[in-house]
């Protein structure tokens, strides 16, 4: 029922100025974290059938070749199980693969019948489980990378605000969450959450809250 309910439309490097900001910005200090013996975790959220995910490690693994002997890790999570079963899978059509760059296809899938998989170790990277983003959340951790896009969208005004509230806790201080093209971060007074680029926010060291 929840697969008839929910739209699970996605691609990979879908809005792929949030790619290049990850690979730019985002990544390099983690990595040096990492590489110091630092954990370093990133979350897809509402991550559709892992195409979001396996962009992410596509993106870690192209500046860190190294990445399988790094404390790092990506969650993936989604409330649809038929979605959580394709992205464990990591197999995907031809056509779904039009938007990897050709060097990226031949690095990271394997041919496999007619479709194509994520090649093993980078497979390794991502975790994906069954999460309704209204539960709670059983992870204890917290996040130096959210990605919730185009999921939102579906949400209540307030369910939208508790969520960011929510995301905000979740995340380590200067963290990043990034969100979809049409949806907005509410800049409420309690947030520590700033804007930091398009769609885009980060969460400042600021301990005290306004
Ligand atoms: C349109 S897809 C977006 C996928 C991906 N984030 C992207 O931008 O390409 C929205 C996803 O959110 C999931 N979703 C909807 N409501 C959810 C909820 N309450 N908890 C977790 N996932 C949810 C759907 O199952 C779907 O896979």
């Amino acid at each position: 029922m929840v697969s008839a309910l929910t739209t699970n439309v996605t691609h990979f490097f879908r809005e792929n100025h949030h790619f290049e900001t990850l690979r730019q910005v985002v990544l390099p200090p983690l990595l040096e974290e990492a590489r110091r013996g630092g954990r370093v975790r990133l979350w897809s959220a509402g991550s559709s059938n892992g195409q979001e995910a396996y962009s992410i490690a596509m993106t870690i693994a192209e500046l860190a070749p190294d990445f399988a002997t790094l404390n790092l890790r990506i969650l993936a999570t989604d409330i649809d199980p038929l979605m959580i079963e394709q992205g464990a899978k990591g197999s995907y059509p031809a056509a779904a693969l039009e938007a990897v760059p050709e060097n990226l296809r031949k690095k990271y899938f394997r041919k496999e019948g007619e479709d194509y998989q994520v090649a093993s170790n980078l497979r390794g990277l991502v975790q994906f489980r069954e999460l309704n983003l209204h539960d709670r959340w059983p992870m204890r951790g917290k996040f130096d990378v959210i990605f919730c896009r185009n999921v939102v969208i579906y949400f209540a005004p307030a369910a939208q605000a508790l969520l960011w509230e929510r995301f905000e806790e979740q995340l380590t201080p200067g963290g990043y969450l990034f969100v979809g093209h049409s949806e907005r971060v509410t800049d409420g007074k309690h947030s520590n959450l700033r804007t930091a680029g398009v769609t885009t926010y980060q969460l400042t060291n600021r301990t005290s809250r306004i």
